[in-house]
């Protein structure tokens, strides 16, 4: 059993198209996730978010569940196009729905953790360009602001943006993330946006609400190792560092963007021009901590036919239901690679948990021994980590609920992605 100081934060997370449903009611406009889970051969069979967990009208059950888990914190995302479901449209009775989700957790005693952006970027933005248009900045700080204006007073802690790596890279490189696009000179604008999005709002918030909560971006970070030792291969590891981690973190923990990926990129992005004077002061504006969903490391090879010169290599790790490679060693040397390279703040572990499948005991029920030893080698790091003075402020279990994930949709052997807190909880104490 490892030990964790009083004001150690246990939570677990969830995002709004993953678990709300409700997918048209009280003034909600499609989001891209509706378009795109609705488009023939984007999410594993035709799943969508449109009942999802239907926590949309089953708030209250679940806040009793959230309750009954006896966590600190409950981390949630707000659906931009239930506040704002047209271009400069404000819609009070969607954040009514945020107000008393917040307001009920804080009266049961649990801390809401309020994430901006979690992915559901309404269809009318997208369609004058999403976040490729620099003008999205302008409509994420109107959604921000309101945000801040009706539920400061509820929240603990605000998030502006989740893991903008997948956001850009998945939604506008890879195309398997809502809205499909698959050039990277996209990606790139589009994770600009974001991230200077991220650093107006943060700036904001300083200055008209002096600070009053703690505010912060959470990044999806892996440690990348190369499967060898030679050149090509530690040239490819270096391209996926890059890629992953290091095209977010330089620029908000040191205003700049890494030039050997710069030049990487410039195959494709033919134009550096959008990155504008000042932009990365402002996307570097100090926060108040840091979140890190961490699942996996990566152990990759050199590839000639890919793009960018890397591909996933053959590793004989031991693999959650994802196919990731279990690895909490790695995510030591994570934190301690952020401490020396990146930042003191305060780190948050925003997510962190696995989807396995269910094994049946003898007598008919699930017991989750994976699961719960997964969350509890992780959490065992955390407490090292924390042992070494490594400031690792709280940990969110990925996820409350099964829910919609992505492009895996409700696919059964990912669906039990990271429920059952009630077993992992057993393994830590305050
Ligand atoms: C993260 C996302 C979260 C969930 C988990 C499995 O990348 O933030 O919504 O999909 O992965």
């Amino acid at each position: 059993m490892k030990q964790f100081s009083q004001e150690f934060i246990f939570g677990t997370a969830t995002s709004s198209y993953q678990i709300e449903g409700p997918a048209s009611v009280d003034g909600r406009t499609p989001s891209i996730w509706d378009t795109f889970s609705y488009t023939p051969g984007k999410v594993l069979g035709g799943d969508t978010g449109d009942v999802a967990c239907d926590h949309y009208n089953r708030m209250e059950e679940d806040i009793q569940n959230i309750k009954n888990l006896g966590v600190d914190s409950y981390r949630f995302s707000i659906a931009w196009p239930r506040i704002f479901p047209k271009q400069g449209q404000y819609n009070p009775k969607g954040m009514e729905f945020y107000k008393k989700l917040a307001k009920r957790l804080m009266e049961e005693g649990i801390k809401p953790l309020v994430t901006i952006y979690h992915w559901d970027l309404p269809q009318w933005a997208d369609n004058l360009g999403g976040w490729i248009n620099r003008e999205s900045v302008e409509w994420f700080m109107e959604f921000a602001k309101k945000c801040f204006e009706e539920l400061d007073e509820y929240v603990a802690q605000w998030i502006t943006h989740n893991e903008p790596w997948c956001a850009t890279m998945l939604g506008y490189h890879q195309g398997v993330h809502a809205p499909g696009h698959t050039n990277l000179d996209d990606a790139v604008k589009a994770a600009h946006h974001i991230l200077l999005s991220h650093g107006q709002a943060v700036r904001y918030y300083k200055s008209e609400f002096a600070g009053q909560k703690p505010i912060g971006i959470t990044l999806n970070l892996s440690p990348v190792y190369a499967a060898s030792e030679t050149m090509n291969d530690q040239l490819a590891a270096n391209n996926q560092d890059g890629y992953l981690n290091r095209w977010f973190l330089d620029p908000i923990f040191k205003a700049k963007y890494p030039e050997d990926m710069m030049n990487l990129f410039s195959k494709f992005v033919h134009d550096y021009n959008f990155i504008q004077e000042k932009d990365l002061q402002i996307i570097s504006t100090p926060c108040d901590f840091f979140g890190i969903n961490y699942y996996n490391r990566f152990l990759i090879e050199y590839s000639a036919a890919s793009e960018l010169l890397f591909k996933e290599a053959y590793s004989d790790y031991p693999k959650s239901g994802m196919g990731w490679d279990i690895s909490p060693n790695e995510f030591k040397e994570l934190i301690h690679r952020l401490r020396k390279e990146y930042t003191d703040l305060p780190i948050f572990i925003t997510e962190n948990g696995a989807a396995f499948d269910d094994v049946l005991e003898e007598d008919g029920t699930v017991k989750d021994h994976d699961r719960v030893d997964y969350v509890e080698k992780h959490l065992t790091v955390v407490a090292e980590l924390n042992e070494e003075g490594m400031n690792v402020a709280g940990y969110f279990l990925w996820s409350l609920l099964d829910n919609f994930e992505w492009a895996f949709g409700y696919e059964k052997k990912i669906r039990n992605l990271f429920c059952r807190f009630q077993n992992a909880k057993k393994i830590y104490e305050k």
